[in-house]
């Protein structure tokens, strides 16, 4: 008999209705019950696995990202780019890999609106503005509290935001991005995406180049003021997923190009920023940029299974892609499959939508829903009778690391000249209305006249006028 015929695929494998165990069902309508009027049987043991089952149908949401959609395509290689690494699938142009994507909101929950104004949205565990607010992990985790609903009132409020960031001056450079008119995507289609942190690229020689990703839709950028927010979501709150669903559908297939921005980390002390700080952009001009791989067709597919089930992890590289020391990174390498673990359970790399689709091998195994197949009598490492050996090494960076222990900040934070040069190519109309979104946040009841005077402070040091107009709206004097 084929041991993988029967495997839990499909609910539907068997012609007539059944227990989870298989057994027949023969009635999906009635409870056992004594007579007509019940009480009812414990013993309808169908019954009590039916409701079991139902009980537990809900999986913990994630703690952030938890309203989003997923897709499916394909990676197309465009340009040659083995100078800059060694990775099997991008070992030439015309090499295919298959992709799953999912795009997200960040801070509020699985069934949120999708208009909200928010960071975040694009996975392949990126965002869509190309800067984050904090470049330590230490801050994360009171990061999203501070933006998530009040934990008395569950609303989110702007004077527990402006308070908390009030302390990060970094995130300013963030802000100019959130409180700009591309803060709301029309849509997941329409919008930008990039991996933020830095990676290493290695090549087969070892050389190696710290590079950013970007993702650009071939359909364009598109974004919603406040006022097309409002009909938008108060129409559908849904919407940027029923976009996703029906594009796909009507075989309008959405697509992005992949582009990258790479630096020689023998030139790094060149910039008046650190390369590796999350809260900069790296200058176009300065460094060179690559267009590279294209594609992406989508086709959507049941959404537990493949998006509350999804796993990303910045962690989940391959040889010829490293990570950096970047600080937020580092975290991230931790939390991500930590939390999935959590959520989804310690083999939650075994589920289909997140399981290796190379062949794999390690002893690793059982814990809770292990429903790998193995007979192996040595589960152990190394062995006499087993014959796996290692994998053959490949190149990571081979900088040599030296440093006294310390908790400190970076020595270049320039935390005010990239949101000032930002806001100053703007467009007046378009600076008029990211200072009247600023207006609407300061005046927050709630925010003190100390934390307003931190803000219009430090919008002064990234642009005098911009201070100035602040000040004057407000009627408040910068108080730094
Ligand atoms: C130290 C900083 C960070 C920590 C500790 C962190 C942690 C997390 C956690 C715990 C999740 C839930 C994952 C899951 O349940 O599967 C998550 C999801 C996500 N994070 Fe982060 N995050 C950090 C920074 C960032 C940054 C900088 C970006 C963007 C560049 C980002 C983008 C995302 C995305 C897109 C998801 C959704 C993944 C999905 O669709 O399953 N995060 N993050």
């Amino acid at each position: 008999m084929d041991p993988y015929k029967f495997r839990p695929s499909s609910a539907f494998n068997s012609p007539f209705w059944t227990t989870n165990s298989g057994a027949p069902v023969w009635n999906n309508n009635n409870s056992l019950t004594v007579g007509e009027r019940g009480p009812i049987l414990l013993e309808d043991y169908h019954l009590i696995e039916k409701i079991a089952q139902f009980d537990r149908e809900r999986i913990p949401e994630r703690v952030v990202h938890a309203r989003g959609a997923s897709a499916k395509g394909f990676f197309e290689v465009t340009h040659d780019i083995t100078h800059l690494t060694c990775a099997d699938f991008l070992r030439g142009p015309g090499v295919q890999t298959p992709v799953i994507v999912r795009f997200s909101t960040v801070i509020h929950e699985r069934g949120s609106p999708e208009t909200l104004r928010d960071p975040g949205n694009f996975d392949l565990v990126g965002n869509n503005f190309p800067v984050f607010f904090i470049r330590d992990g230490m801050k994360f985790p009171d990061m999203v509290h501070a933006l998530k609903p009040n934990p008395v009132s569950h609303i989110q409020e702007n004077w527990r935001i402006l308070d908390f960031f009030s302390h990060h001056p970094e995130s300013l450079h963030m802000f100019t991005f959130l409180f700009d008119d591309i803060g709301i995507p029309a849509d997941y289609r329409h919008m930008d995406g990039s991996g933020v942190n830095t990676y290493t690229l290695v090549n087969k020689a070892g050389k190696t180049h710290y590079v950013k990703f970007h993702w650009k839709p071939t359909c364009g950028v598109k974004s919603l003021l406040e006022d097309e927010a409002v009909v938008v979501g108060g129409t559908n709150h849904s919407h940027a997923t029923k976009d996703l669903y029906d594009s796909i559908a009507a075989g309008n297939y959405p697509e992005w190009k992949l582009y990258i921005q790479t630096i020689d980390p023998d030139h790094e002390d060149r910039f008046d920023f650190d390369p590796l700080d999350v809260t900069k952009t790296w200058p176009k001009t300065s460094c060179p940029s690559s267009r590279w791989p294209s594609g992406l067709e989508q086709e959507h597919r049941q959404f537990f299974a493949e998006n509350e089930q999804l796993a990303f992890c910045p962690a989940i590289i391959v040889p010829g892609i490293y990570y950096s020391d970047d600080k937020l990174l580092q975290t991230r390498i931790f939390s991500y499959a930590d939390t999935q673990r959590h959520r989804l359970g310690p083999n939650y790399l075994l589920l289909p939508p997140n399981a290796p689709k190379s062949a794999h091998h390690n002893n690793h195994h059982e814990g809770f829903m292990n429903f790998m197949h193995r007979d192996e009598e040595v589960n152990y490492f190394p062995s006499r009778y087993d014959p796996v050996r290692h994998a053959e090494q490949y190149p990571i960076p081979s900088r040599v690391l030296t440093g006294r222990r310390e908790k400190t900040v970076i020595k270049k934070e320039n935390n005010f000249k990239q949101p000032g040069e930002r806001y100053r190519s703007w467009a007046p109309d378009r600076q008029e209305r990211f200072i009247r979104r600023w207006i609407e946040a300061l005046s927050d009841q709630r925010v003190t006249h100390e934390i307003r005077s931190i803000w219009i402070s430090y919008w002064s040091q990234c642009d005098k006028s911009l201070g100035q107009k602040l000040a004057t709206r407000l009627n408040v004097k910068p108080s730094m």
